[in-house]
């Protein structure tokens, strides 16, 4: 009893220690920490996260949960296993949560039992959320914490079934990247530290629970109990889960789709070049080294286009245009198997290693796949959507190894690493030429396969192997001004499309009055060349001419989600009044950030658009996923509720 009692006390002092080093947020202080062992030297500062990896690092997450749809909570336990650094052995474990009821923590010696331990809630930050403070005796080697999140949970939504395709049942999705791992598991929420998982997850019988782990049902037998595994490292961010009303259809042999049933057909319609993808990405970068690449369509207020969970991409329903022309998503999304879930960014300031090789890589896909002519016709979208960002853009923004200290990492997500991103690795591929630079990218990734890395780490190697052999060809300073500075560097890549230049044509022959609308020939136009005309036409337009476009090209009526976004933003800028009830359909149906947050900005640039945004923003922001509403809250000045 007296001993348990000391033992308290001993933990107690630790967890003071604890918080006063997390709560400080002393940078230096934990640096110079830091500097005792060869492997703490390797870790850089996450300042998006409590944790302190450089003393205990977290190995394995084992979560049981039941999935509760009237609270819409997620109630059970996270068991998580780490390793103690030896000369940290009085450290405490330090973990990220947000929003999480902690109920109780207990620890234990591999092979005994668990006896409960003390624990500490720090107080919470707006964008980091609060840390969790475990005092660990000697030599403990795992924690068991019981909690459950909160119905707010930054990374959940719960969708009541009016909000499914189905109508019937509810669905439950979960979406971690950047930081919202930690509103539904507590753990060191930093992409530098990679752990596998195991999953038990209890539904209502007639759910199914699908997981970014093996152990996807393929059958439509349900009991309400599943069990995942992951057996590969991966960061936090793509630890996710899904539950509700799913069928499973197959693409081809280590590829299917899941999706609600009434939209099954089209989704795999819509996907059927999947394995195809996988076929031409390993070809080009090296093998597939996941197993399995399903594919997940959920319901439309999924905030994103795509989330590359592995082995089971998340997507927006708003890619099943019927005519696959939208595809480019599933390139993308495969393309993080190697570039971000395989060599994945250490801090969040280094994300353009994940989506500037990914879109890199994603073009690259799009050319095997349908042809250069297509990857030439997204790259200048690309480009063209870049430079219309940085032109009213902040300096610090367009910088690739972007500072995010002291902001929400969701702040980087803009075109710039993207887009600069994949201009830089293709300005490295014009230079050296496609053999050398393919041989390299496959080099880079079979280094640093399942490792979490910097910018730095990535200079370094691009020094070695690439610059030091072809010297006369991109210099260091090149490379620099790329990573380091502002804007794009006068000799990135422009890509150029044939087929665009004939719809620039065609445009202009049209506003000049040369030819009349109709005789604008468009019959053969893809999607992207239809996107191609709408964004070269001047931002203002007469009444005349978007009601003569409108009539003879069925604008407003189209359902293919890119165009329609496209003319529906041209309608806000030209107060083109009959598309009014389109836009409310569109804004009340979909919740997609990408589409959602530029249609409300721009009404919010005239006073009555303003009146019109917050009427209709009242009725969409129930259906909107936390992720969304934060961004549309800002834009119209809406108070948390
Ligand atoms: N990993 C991103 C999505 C993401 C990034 C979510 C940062 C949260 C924080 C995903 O791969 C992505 O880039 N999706 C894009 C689509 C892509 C085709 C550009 C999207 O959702 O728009
Ligand atoms: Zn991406």
């Amino acid at each position: 009893m007296n001993k348990i009692k000391y033992l308290k006390i001993i933990f107690c002092i630790a967890l003071i220690i604890g918080v006063n080093l997390t709560s400080s947020g002393n940078a230096q202080e934990k640096q110079s920490n830091m500097r005792n062992t060869s492997a703490m030297r390797t870790m850089v500062k996450d300042v998006h996260s409590y944790s302190n990896p450089q003393a205990v690092k977290v190995r394995h997450v084992d979560l049981d949960w039941n999935v509760l749809f009237d609270k819409k909570i997620l109630r059970g336990t996270a068991t998580l296993t780490f390793d103690r650094t030896p000369n940290a052995k009085n450290a405490p474990l330090v973990l990220d949560t947000r929003d999480l009821t902690i109920e109780k923590v207990e620890t234990s010696v591999v092979g005994k039992s668990y006896r409960t331990t003390t624990f500490n809630v720090g107080a919470a930050d707006k964008i980091l959320g609060a840390p969790l403070t475990i005092g660990l005796p000697a030599n403990a080697t795992r924690v068991r914490i019981h909690y459950s999140t909160s119905p707010n949970a930054s990374g959940l939504q719960w969708l009541a079934p009016e909000q499914t395709a189905g109508k019937k049942t509810p669905f439950m999705f979960s979406q971690a990247q950047a930081i919202h791992a930690r509103s539904f598991i507590p753990l060191q929420d930093s992409p530098g530290v990679r752990v596998t998982y195991s999953a038990r997850v209890r539904t209502p019988k007639n759910l199914l629970a699908v997981m970014s782990a093996e152990g996807n049902s393929q059958t439509s037998q349900r009991n309400g109990d599943y069990k995942f595994n992951m057996s590969r490292a991966i960061p936090p961010y793509l630890i996710a889960i899904a539950v509700g009303d799913l069928q499973f259809h197959e693409l081809g042999k280590r590829t299917g789709v899941y999706a609600e049933p009434s939209m099954i057909e089209k989704s795999a319609f819509e996907l059927s070049d999947t394995e195809k993808m996988v076929e031409a990405t390993e070809k080009l970068f090296g093998a597939y080294r996941w197993g399995r690449y399903d594919i997940l369509v959920l319901p439309p207020s999924f905030p994103f286009g795509g989330m590359e969970n592995p082995l089971l991409t998340f997507a927006t329903p708003t890619i099943l245009a019927g005519d696959k022309s939208l595809v480019s998503l599933i390139a993308h999304e495969l393309a993080h198997s190697w570039s971000g879930n395989l060599v994945t960014n250490a801090t969040w300031r280094d994300f353009w290693l994940n989506e500037g090789f990914t879109t890199y890589l994603e073009r690259r896909i799009i050319e095997a796949v349908y042809g250069k002519p297509r990857r030439e016709m997204e790259a200048t979208l690309g480009r063209r959507s870049l430079e219309e960002e940085l032109a009213g853009m902040e300096q610090r923004d367009q910088i690739l190894h972007v500072d995010l200290n002291g902001r929400d990492p969701d702040e980087g997500f803009t075109g710039v690493p993207y887009e600069k991103g994949a201009l830089f690795l293709r300005r490295l591929e014009e230079k050296v030429g496609r053999e050398k630079f393919d041989k390299f990218v496959r080099g880079y990734f079979d280094k640093y396969a399942f490792q979490s890395i910097t910018t730095k780490t990535f200079v370094d190697y691009l020094q070695k192997n690439l610059l030091a052999a072809n010297p006369n060809l991109v210099s260091v300073t090149d490379v620099d001004e790329w990573i380091y500075k502002a804007g794009l560097p006068k000799n990135a890549p422009q890509p150029a499309s044939d087929a665009f230049v004939k719809v620039e044509a065609q445009a202009k022959n049209y506003l000049s009055g040369k030819i009349s609308v109709g005789a604008i020939e468009t019959k053969s136009w893809t999607t992207q060349e239809w996107l191609h005309f709408l964004k070269t036409l001047p931002t203002d337009l007469s009444a005349k001419r978007m009601a003569e476009l409108d009539g003879a090209f069925n604008l407003t009526k189209r359902g293919n989600s890119e165009i329609a976004f496209q003319w529906l933003l041209m309608s806000i800028r030209n107060d083109y009044a009959a598309a009014n009830p389109r836009l409310e359909e569109f804004l009340t149906s979909i919740g997609r950030r990408k589409f959602v947050k530029p249609l409300f900005e721009e009404l919010a640039k005239t006073s009555e658009g303003t009146k019109r945004a917050n009427e209709i923003y009242a009725r969409a922001r129930p259906g909107y996923h936390p992720i969304t509403v934060a961004s549309v809250d800002t834009i119209l000045k809406w108070k948390k509720s």
